[in-house]
């Protein structure tokens, strides 16, 4: 059965739950596609923009995902982005976890919110080419192609507000909290 709209959210990931975080792990054949859920923990922590959080299905962790914000004064942008753009950095639903709807519901609470916020126009995301690219994936939360970057992935994006006949979500109870890094 997909996951409502209720089930998934976003939470902070803290001394209470990271053991859990790391024991995330996505099939061996999309290990190289991105990285484990130690190295984005780790990447994130030391990079002025990223925020991270654990994907949740009511009481379990069932994800990752960081979103790297050049708002942050210390950022430094990656060239593929414009002004207004943010990055969905990392996504990771675990494999026991999967095609569930649980991936599509996190990236619906990082544009959730995101577009509450000033100043922020587009979502970006970025994977490499190839039999496990997730392209149908962002393609079904309308994401659009926008060419390749430096490192030969595939650079795909969409705007944080909804599109026109895009249907509305009901209102999350996950977390809406501010910026701030785990
Ligand atoms: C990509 C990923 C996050 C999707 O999470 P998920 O919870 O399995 O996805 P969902 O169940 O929400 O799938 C939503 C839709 O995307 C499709 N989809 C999911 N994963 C896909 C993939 N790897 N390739 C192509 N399509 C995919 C599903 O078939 C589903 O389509 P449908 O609505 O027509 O049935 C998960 O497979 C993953 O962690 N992959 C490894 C890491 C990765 O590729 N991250 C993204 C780039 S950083």
């Amino acid at each position: 059965m997909n996951a409502t709209h209720a089930d998934i959210e976003l939470r902070p990931v803290d001394r209470f739950n990271v053991d859990a975080i790391l024991q995330l792990t996505v099939a061996p054949r999309q290990a190289q596609v991105v990285a484990s859920a130690a190295v984005s923990l780790a990447q994130a922590h030391y990079e002025p923009g990223a925020w991270i959080r654990a994907v949740y299905q009511a009481d379990r962790p069932v994800g990752l995902v960081v979103v790297f914000d050049p708002r942050d004064p210390d950022a430094e942008p990656d060239p593929i982005m414009h002004p207004g753009d943010i990055l969905l950095w990392r996504l990771m639903i675990d494999r026991e976890c999967q095609g569930r709807g649980y991936g599509q519901q996190a990236v619906q609470r990082v544009l959730e919110r995101y577009r509450q916020e000033d100043g922020v126009e587009r979502i970006l995301a970025t994977y490499a080419p190839g039999p496990q690219a997730p392209k149908s994936f962002f393609a079904g939360l309308g994401f659009k192609p926008e060419g390749q970057d430096d490192e030969g992935e595939i650079v795909v994006a969409r705007p944080i507000r909804l599109r026109d006949g895009e249907p509305v979500p009901p209102a999350s109870s996950g977390d809406s909290g501010g910026p701030g890094r785990t």
